[in-house]
């Protein structure tokens, strides 16, 4: 009989997790702090977008109990996973706030209890929380670090089919008590301490932002220097040294993990004495491959005063309606100082950007987005815009004008059906004779 959980924490990563071990037979208490959730999650409701996760809940409604009271957790589990956010602090490093809080909040236990850190923490994080349990006299809480590589938009899948599980734990009972809830999972147990547990989640994200921040830069090369980065990315990929993952050059990374983790660990080695030189490019890279939409915009528009601009796809990535750190969110504000009209359209985020997306004109439909527009701006790889170069949406902008961000379209395609069209380190079209952009004549040739 499985053995019953607790999961500190209903955000993305709580509900994952407790939807995925009551799947597997476990019942689960999952504890959060904000009444309006907790009150969404009995009712039936999920408040988050992740594919299939409705679903499961409701399949497993039976084994899934959410409750406000940390009490209830430790009544009916033994290990409970802790999946609380921690955000960044203002100088980019973690902040733990609700990590202590669930220390502080611990009930009176009298058998041995263990917490399970899912949530992202710097390195160290462990080591001072085994110090405040013990001084506490709640040495026989035990502590394991068990980071997530779940990745929004496939994360039940991460969660069933991981690469690894990675364990690290002070005491090896208690690493053994959490390894064996892996069990009905296919993949390799890394078991390791808890300081090197916390730094593979960090730097295996720190690495794959890496990645993309360096086929950024090549792709940008390729723009100067007439290759085309996909047949680039595809012929390196096949080097099973470097692999063709995390090769999608675009418009840099972003989200709720990757910047956030990146900036952790440059702060962490900065305030242990070690200046991680590579990290810094790495979040420049990427801070300049958001702007670069607006270099392809005025190429081809001149001013963008008075022009309308349709962003298609407003979250950080396609299968999430999250807006965190998203392109969308830098792009908007920007053609909004350079005086031009923005329309934004997303599949599953319009909600979410109401809320946030001040002056920016939000369309539920992709057609009524772009009618009008001067150009229609691919930020997010959303499969409803695959078919976007058709003769309706051609025929609806005033200027046909795609760019796009994500590599998404077929450049040969998009432009036998009328489009000018600019992707990232891809060909790109010839200019449009509009009188910004247009040659000055030559000067007349003096006679001799
Ligand atoms: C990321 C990691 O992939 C997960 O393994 C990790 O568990 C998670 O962070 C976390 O720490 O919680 P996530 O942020 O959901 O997951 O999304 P990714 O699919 O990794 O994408 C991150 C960003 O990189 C997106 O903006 C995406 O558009 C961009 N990206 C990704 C590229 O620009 N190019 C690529 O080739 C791949």
């Amino acid at each position: 009989m499985p053995e019953p959980l607790g999961v500190i924490g209903a955000g993305w990563v709580g509900l994952v997790t407790a939807a995925c071990f009551a799947d597997l037979g476990h019942d689960v208490v999952v504890r959060d702090v904000a009444p309006e959730r907790i009150a969404e999650l009995e009712a039936g409701r999920v408040p988050i977008y992740e594919p299939g996760l409705a679903e499961l809940i409701d399949r497993n409604r039976d084994r899934l109990r959410f409750t406000l009271d940390p009490e209830e957790v430790f009544a009916a589990a033994r290990i409970a996973f802790v999946c609380v956010p921690t955000p960044p602090t203002y100088t980019g490093e973690a902040d733990l706030s609700a990590v202590e809080r669930v220390l502080d909040e611990l009930p009176e236990l009298a058998e041995r209890a263990i917490l399970v850190m899912k949530s992202t923490v710097p390195v160290g994080t462990g080591e001072r929380l085994r110090f405040r349990l013990d001084s506490r006299s709640l040495a026989h809480v035990g502590y394991v670090s068990n980071p997530e590589f779940l990745a929004e938009g496939t994360a039940l899948r991460d969660f069933i089919h991981p690469d690894r599980v990675v364990i690290g734990a002070f005491d090896e009972t208690d690493g053994n008590a959490v390894a064996a809830l892996y069990e009905p999972i296919d993949a390799p147990v890394v078991r390791a301490d808890v300081a090197s547990a916390e730094m593979i989640k960090l730097a295996s994200n720190a690495f794959l932002a890496t990645k993309i921040s360096f086929i950024n830069e090549i792709s940008n090369v390729c723009e100067e220097t007439g290759a085309d980065v996909s047949v680039v990315a595809g012929g390196m990929g096949l080097d099973r040294r470097i692999g063709s993952l995390f090769l999608r050059p675009g418009i840099g990374y972003s989200g709720s993990c990757l910047p956030k983790d990146v900036s952790a660990l440059k702060q962490l080695a900065g305030n242990s004495g070690y200046h991680f030189q590579l990290l810094t490019a790495v979040i420049e890279v990427n801070e300049l491959q958001k702007r670069r939409v607006m270099g392809k915009l005025t190429k081809h528009l001149g001013g963008l005063r008075g022009k309308t601009i349709a962003i298609l796809g407003l979250a950080f990535k396609p299968n999430t309606n999250d807006l965190r750190d998203a392109p969308s969110l830098i792009l908007a504000p920007r053609l909004l100082a350079e005086g031009a009209e923005v329309r934004g359209w997303d599949p599953v985020a319009l909600e979410e950007a109401r809320a946030i997306m001040r002056g920016v004109d939000l369309r539920s439909t992709l057609l009524d987005a772009v009618t009008g527009a001067d150009a229609a701006v691919i930020v997010t790889e959303w499969d409803e815009l695959r078919d976007l170069a058709k003769p309706e949406i051609r025929d609806a902008m005033r200027n046909p004008l795609i760019i796009d961000g994500r590599n998404l379209l077929d450049p040969d395609t998009v432009r036998a059906a009328g489009f000018t069209y600019e992707s990232m380190g891809r060909a790109s079209s010839d200019l449009r004779a509009l009188p910004e952009t247009e040659e000055p004549d030559p000067e007349p040739e003096l006679q001799t």
